[in-house]
C-alpha cells in the first residue's frame, strides 16, 4: 500500500498553535501539505491574544524541512475567517483542507451560566466554523476539491455537566456537516466531524491524570489526517476517539410506528399503548438526509 501524501495541497488549521492542532499541523507539514497554522493565542477561556503560539508551531514545521505559514486570526469573526483563508489562497493560491479545531471552554452549570459565557463558547466553536469554512468552501467549490473536519465532542453528541453552552456548539457543527455535506457533495468536498480526546490545556483539570497520560494528542491524529486525504471518500459520518480507540457516532433514525389513517385524529392514549414500539431503537439506521424519515412514513404515504 502506497503512503497517504500531502503533496501539492493546502491545509488550513485552526487552534493550531497548542494541542491537538499543532499535532495535525505538523502531521500534515510532514506528509507534504502546505500548512497555515492559524492560532490567536488566548488563554484557555479564549482571552488575550498572542503570536507566539502559531509563530512557534510554523518555525518547528520550517525546521524539519516543510512549509507553513502562520495567520493570528479569530475565527469568530467573518473578517478573521476571511483573513485565515485569505492567508492560504495568498501564499499558497488555493485551499483544499480545513480542520475547524479552535476552541475555548467556559464551563458552568446551566442555571448560573451567564450570557456572556454562552455566547462566547457558540461564538467560536460553531459561529467560528461558519466564519472558516463558508469562505474556504468558496474556495474548494472553484477546484472542485476539499476536504473539511469538524471538531465536536462527546460532551455535544452525549452530553456533560456544566457543559451546555459548549455542548451545543458542538452539536451544532454536526448540525452544520449535515446539510453541508449535501450542498458541496457535487463538488468533490468531503465533510466529516470528529469528536477527538486529548490530555490538553482544555482537559486537564477534567480527565484524572493517570488516565490523562494515556490520552496523547498524536492518538486523534491519523483519523484526522486519514480524513483529509484524497483516499477518504466518506462525508457526513463523525467519528469518536481516544488513546488510540477510533469508533463511529451516528444520529440513528428508528421505524417506529405508523398511526391512524392520515384522516382521523390520532389520541394520546394510542401514543400510550404504542410507546414502546414509538420508543424502540430496534433496525434504526442513520439517515443521509432529512427526507429519509419519508419512507418510515411510507405505508401512511402510499
Ligand atoms: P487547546 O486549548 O490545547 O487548543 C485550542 C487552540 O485553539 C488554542 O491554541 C487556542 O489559542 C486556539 N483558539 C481558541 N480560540 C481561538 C479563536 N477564536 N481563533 C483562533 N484560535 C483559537 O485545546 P485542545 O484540547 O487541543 O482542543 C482542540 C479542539 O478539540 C477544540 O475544538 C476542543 O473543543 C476539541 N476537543 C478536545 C477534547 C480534548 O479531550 N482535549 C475533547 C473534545 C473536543
Amino acid at each position: 500500500m502506497s503512503d497517504i501524501k500531502f503533496d501539492g495541497r493546502v491545509a488550513i488549521v485552526t487552534g493550531a498553535g497548542a494541542g491537538i492542532g499543532k499535532e495535525y499541523a505538523l502531521e500534515l507539514a510532514r506528509r507534504g501539505a502546505k500548512v497555515v497554522v492559524n492560532d490567536l493565542g488566548g488563554t484557555r477561556d479564549g482571552s488575550g491574544a498572542s503570536a507566539s503560539a502559531a509563530d512557534a508551531v510554523v518555525e518547528e514545521i520550517k525546521s524539519a524541512g516543510g512549509e507553513a505559514v502562520a495567520n493570528y486570526d479569530n475565527v469568530a469573526t467573518m473578517e478573521g475567517g476571511v483573513n485565515i483563508v485569505k492567508t492560504a489562497v495568498d501564499a499558497y493560491g488555493k485551499v483544499d483542507i480545513l480542520i475547524n479545531n479552535a476552541g475555548i471552554l467556559r464551563d458552568k452549570s446551566f442555571l448560573k451560566m451567564t450570557e456572556a459565557e454562552w455566547d462566547a463558547v457558540i461564538g467560536v466553536h460553531l459561529k467560528g466554523a461558519f466564519c472558516v469554512t463558508q469562505p474556504a468552501a468558496k474556495v474548494m467549490k472553484e477546484n472542485n476539491y476539499g476536504r473539511i473536519v469538524f471538531t465536536s465532542s462527546t460532551s455535544g453528541l452525549y452530553g456533560n455537566f456544566g457543559q451546555t453552552n459548549y455542548g451545543a456548539a458542538k452539536m451544532g457543527l454536526v448540525g452544520i456537516m449535515n446539510t453541508l455535506k449535501l450542498e458541496m457533495a457535487k463538488y468533490n468536498v468531503k465533510i466529516n466531524t470528529i469528536a477527538p480526546t486529548a490530555w490538553t490545556r482544555m482537559t486537564e483539570d477534567v480527565i484524572p491524570e493517570e488516565m490523562g497520560k494515556k490520552m496523547k494528542a498524536q492518538f486523534n491524529v491519523p483519523l484526522v489526517v486519514y480524513l483529509c486525504s484524497e483516499d477518504n471518500q466518506e462525508s457526513g459520518k463523525t467519528y469518536v476517539m481516544g488513546a488510540g480507540w477510533y469508533g463511529r457516532s451516528a444520529i440513528v433514525c428508528a421505524p417506529g410506528a405508523c398511526l391512524g389513517d392520515t384522516e382521523r385524529d390520532i389520541a394520546v392514549e394510542e401514543i400510550r399503548d404504542n410507546f414502546t414500539k414509538i420508543d424502540s431503537l430496534d433496525n434504526a439506521e442513520p439517515a443521509n438526509s432529512g427526507s429519509d424519515v419519508f419512507k418510515y412514513m411510507g405505508p401512511l404515504l402510499a
